[in-house]
């Protein structure tokens, strides 16, 4: 039976970062890999969160199964994190939220959900989008249209471009959005953006499937939810899909959430009915651990205001390689304006090179960056921006 299976060629950013662990040089750098570093090149696991998991060695009483939804408290401690303690939607009965394995479980049963409802629907996704985006959504059976969303050329979002299409988008379709540090331009929508796709969205009766992976490593935790918050407000149905993954630093404990505004109470929960028996049917329940430590982080004053310190250390380091960065590539040979990487948000950006002098960066230098010119900011630390910054200025000569 194998016999009939054909390898599956490596992610491109796993083959780099085999390549990067293979190589032997002491000054290589990876701007390759999607995870937060610290300024020793480190993904530390956060303060907040060990002290939780501490806690959490004596108080768990049992590992018995959850259940399909996960962990009640951390999934209303979550809907309170996405859209703030008071939002109105809070208290009207029209919005569920399930535990889900990491951002991709939920963006998964997200889209089996909507697939369930409405099997019709096509997608649209923004171009570029996080590459995971398409086999994640499209194997639920989606189809997939695009709308224009990054110009390569003045490197900003082609807003004119991407209102057109989405107005020619048609009722009951989907259209994803990145809740804010857009992967991989780091071109964030403004208020007024945000504004202008919400009357969109009226107008045409299409639904936003926010995806939100990194609230709070923007312009902060409140800020980075405009979007989603005005949404839940306006429009009679959203989908979110949430990853701590990067801002609790959970990564491998696999720690997500799917969140569901419906038109009404009774449509909630009916739709939250099926986004248990979605996760039933492909993994039954979702990881304990990483949920636990996000609820009891969340739920006790001392650790909440720990994490958001520690949160926002993270957000001001990533902020500060991007100004650091583009000061060190001002007077470039090539006269290559690299003042974008400045105004945008999150961990990545293009950088916008030549394959050859991608080539060059990674042969010649030990530099890894993903063939897209995507680079993640916090692979930047203060022990290696000089040799970054000679060996860019070398190739771009
Ligand atoms: C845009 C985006 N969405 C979702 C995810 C999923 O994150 P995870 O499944 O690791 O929680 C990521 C991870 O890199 C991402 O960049």
């Amino acid at each position: 039976m194998f016999e009939n299976l054909k390898p599956v060629a490596i992610d491109p950013i796993l083959g780099l970062m085999v390549a990067f662990k293979a190589d032997t040089r002491s000054e290589k750098i990876d701007l390759g890999v999607g995870v937060y570093q610290d300024d020793h090149g480190r993904t530390p696991v956060m303060a907040a969160v060990k002290e939780a998991e501490s806690r959490l060695m004596v108080l768990e009483t049992t590992k018995s199964y959850q259940g399909m939804a996960g962990d009640p408290e951390y999934n209303q401690r979550m809907m309170e994190l996405l859209f703030g303690e008071g939002h109105s939607i809070l208290n009207s009965g029209r919005v569920k939220s399930i535990q889900a394995p990491g951002g991709s479980g939920a963006l998964r049963v997200g889209a089996e959900v909507v697939r369930k409802a409405r099997p019709e629907s096509k997608l649209w996704i923004g171009v570029p989008t996080w590459p995971n985006h398409i086999p994640l959504l499209g194997s639920a059976g989606f189809e997939i249209n695009q709308y224009p969303y990054y110009d390569m050329a003045s490197r900003q979002i082609n807003v004119q471009a991407m209102m057109d299409t989405l107005r020619t988008v048609p009722a009951g379709d989907m259209v994803l959005l990145h809740g804010c540090c857009h992967n991989p331009t780091g071109a964030d929508l403004t208020h007024d953006q945000w504004d202008e796709i919400a009357d969109i969205a009226l107008e045409r009766g299409f639904i936003p499937f926010i995806d939100t992976a990194y609230q709070g490593l923007g312009d902060g935790l409140h800020e980075d939810a405009y979007g989603m918050r005005m949404m839940a407000e306006r429009l009679p149905e959203v989908v979110i899909a949430s990853s701590c993954s990067k801002n609790f630093g959970l990564y491998r404990e696999r720690t997500g959430s799917i969140t569901f505004i419906a038109e009404t109470p009774e449509r909630a929960d009916v739709v939250v009915s099926q986004a248990m028996s979605t996760a039933r049917s492909i993994y039954s329940m979702p990881p304990a651990h990483g949920a636990l430590l996000v609820s009891m982080v969340l739920g006790d004053p001392q650790l909440r205001s720990q994490w958001q310190a520690e949160l926002e250390e993270v957000r001001l380091r990533v902020k500060a390689m991007r100004g650091l960065l583009c000061d060190s590539l001002q007077d470039n040979d090539a006269g290559m304006d690299f003042s974008h990487i400045n105004r945008q948000k999150g961990m990545f950006s293009f950088l916008g090179i030549t394959t050859p002098q991608l080539e060059r960066l990674r042969n010649e230098f030990g530099i890894y960056i993903v063939s897209s010119t995507r680079i993640n900011l916090a692979g930047v630390n203060s022990n290696n921006i000089e040799y970054l910054k000679q060996s860019l200025l070398t190739v771009l000569r």
